[in-house]
């Protein structure tokens, strides 16, 4: 099982990382033919990316330029750990892990369309906790979460709070956080120790989780995928209301609190995908509490953006609502984002002061969303990716000095290659950037 599984990573590595030649050798017995018509070659992608570090505009321009880039069929796009030729669906540890030991998550019944029947709650190293969120007279509502166990807490410098994404898979994501974690500690330069940091993951789960029983009863739970733009809490009964993003900033006071981590010093809140595009809106929209030089946000592959303004250049496309939140600043909010962007003068000062970090994979370039708001943004992530960047530039004149990008080499819309790329690594575990 394992051996067949490090098989299949070596396949999807040629395979995405393909160059000419090993493109070309396979074009009579499958589609991805077309891959070398619309990806740059790792060569180039390895050039753009190293530019990204030094010059993330420059880099966004010439993403831009790759042939192609541009059109979205989704036919041609290696997306999430599929080897393309079987649709094997494959995890495994990166080529550049240094020997670092990759653990597989746990699994749970149930599907995020359908609804989960239960949280996991035996995984390797990490705990499934419930924390307070609310109390109303003799009644309490709380918020599930997956912590790393037995912390030191006398020990913990750092924390990281990791959203799951589209899947609600919060148990997966701690787990893949956990072997990113692995992986920075085998860069000496990094300088990332073991047992210093505090991993967590709020659980978001839903209505349908909630029906299909995976919730206890005094467990909160939001509509959909409501959670991702701020939306509120829907139960338990007396505890609706209560914003997706309250919920974050109750884990970062509890990462924060120094009776309970007194050497702790930054926060990083983390997320790929669905997750990612909550991180970009909840960086934007965080309340001000005074601690914001302690808290950083990575924002890995989101598939939309909150716009700044009511400026688009990625299509000619238009519809009446492309501004909308949560897509632009017009609008119905929800009522997190309401309160805090009444004035767009104060909000674009206290997001330009924030330390942002995107990392954009350049095969991420297919998984087409047919939402207008979205297409508005550009045809596929990465491109949306590079204009955003472009954006950034014009909404502050210039790119602020706290927002920073990466975009990763033959990585697609993979969300543990991308927590675990070496700019991913540097922002999320290192402290020498805080
Ligand atoms: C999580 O729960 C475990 C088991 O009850 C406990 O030992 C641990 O201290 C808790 N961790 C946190 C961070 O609350
Ligand atoms: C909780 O409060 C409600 C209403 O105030 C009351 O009727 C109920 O008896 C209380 N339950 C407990 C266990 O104290
Ligand atoms: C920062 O966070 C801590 C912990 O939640 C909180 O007590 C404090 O009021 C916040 N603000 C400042 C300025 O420290
Ligand atoms: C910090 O943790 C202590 C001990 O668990 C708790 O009593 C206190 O209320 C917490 N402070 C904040 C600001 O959450
Ligand atoms: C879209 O259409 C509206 C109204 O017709 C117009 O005001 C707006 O500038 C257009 N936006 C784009 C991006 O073309
Ligand atoms: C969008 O295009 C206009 C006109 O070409 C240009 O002035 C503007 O700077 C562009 N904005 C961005 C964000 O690229």
């Amino acid at each position: 099982m394992v051996k067949l599984s490090v098989v299949a990573a070596m396949a999807i590595l040629l395979v995405t990382c393909a160059q000419g030649k090993q493109v070309r050798a396979r074009t009579e017995s499958s589609s991805e033919h077309v891959l070398i018509a619309r990806q740059a070659s790792c060569k180039t992608q390895r050039s753009i990316a190293k530019l990204s570090v030094s010059n993330p505009v420059a880099a966004a321009n010439r993403v831009l330029e790759i042939k192609n880039v541009m059109d979205a069929d989704a036919n041609s796009w290696i997306g999430q750990n599929e080897v393309p030729d079987d649709n094997v669906v494959t995890e495994f540890q990166v080529p550049w892990s240094r020997g670092a030991k990759f653990e597989f998550s746990a699994n749970t019944l149930g599907t995020y369309g359908t609804g989960y029947l239960s949280l996991p709650w035996i995984l390797d190293g990490y705990s499934l906790n419930r924390s307070v969120i609310a109390t109303k007279g003799n009644k309490t509502a709380k918020a599930p979460f997956y912590v790393n166990s037995n912390l030191n807490h006398e020990k913990i410098k750092r924390a990281v709070i990791i959203l799951p994404g589209q899947w609600r898979d919060s148990w997966n994501f701690i787990n893949l956080l956990g072997n990113a974690y692995r992986v920075a500690q085998k860069y000496p330069e990094l300088d990332v120790e073991p047992d210093e940091l505090l991993m967590l993951s709020p659980v978001l789960f839903n209505q349908k989780d909630h029906a299909a029983g995976a919730l206890k009863s005094n467990e909160i739970y939001f509509k959909d995928s409501g959670w991702f733009v701020g939306g509120t809490t829907r139960g338990p009964s007396g505890f609706e209301g209560i914003s997706s993003y309250t919920v974050l900033d109750h884990f970062v006071r509890f990462a924060l609190n120094s009776t309970q981590f007194p050497n702790l010093n930054h926060v990083v809140v983390v997320g790929h995908s669905m997750g990612a595009q909550a991180v970009m809106r909840y960086s934007l929209l965080r309340k001000s509490d005074g601690n914001d030089s302690r808290i950083s946000y990575w924002v890995g592959n989101p598939g939309s953006f909150l716009y700044l303004n009511d400026q688009r250049n990625a299509t000619t496309s238009n519809c009446s609502s492309y501004n909308d939140f949560p897509y632009g600043l017009e609008g119905k909010f929800t009522k997190y984002a309401r309160s805090e962007a009444k004035d767009t003068s104060s909000l674009l000062r206290r997001f330009k002061n924030r330390r942002v970090h995107y990392s954009f994979g350049m095969d991420d370039n297919g998984g087409q969303s047919d939402q207008c708001a979205v297409t508005t943004q550009g045809p596929n992530r990465v491109s949306r990716g590079a204009f955003w960047i472009k954006h950034l530039v014009s909404v502050f004149d210039g790119l602020p000095q706290s927002h920073t990008a990466d975009f990763a080499t033959c990585i697609s819309h993979q969300d543990y290659p991308m927590l675990a790329h070496y700019q991913a690594l540097k922002f999320i575990f290192s402290s020498q950037l805080d």
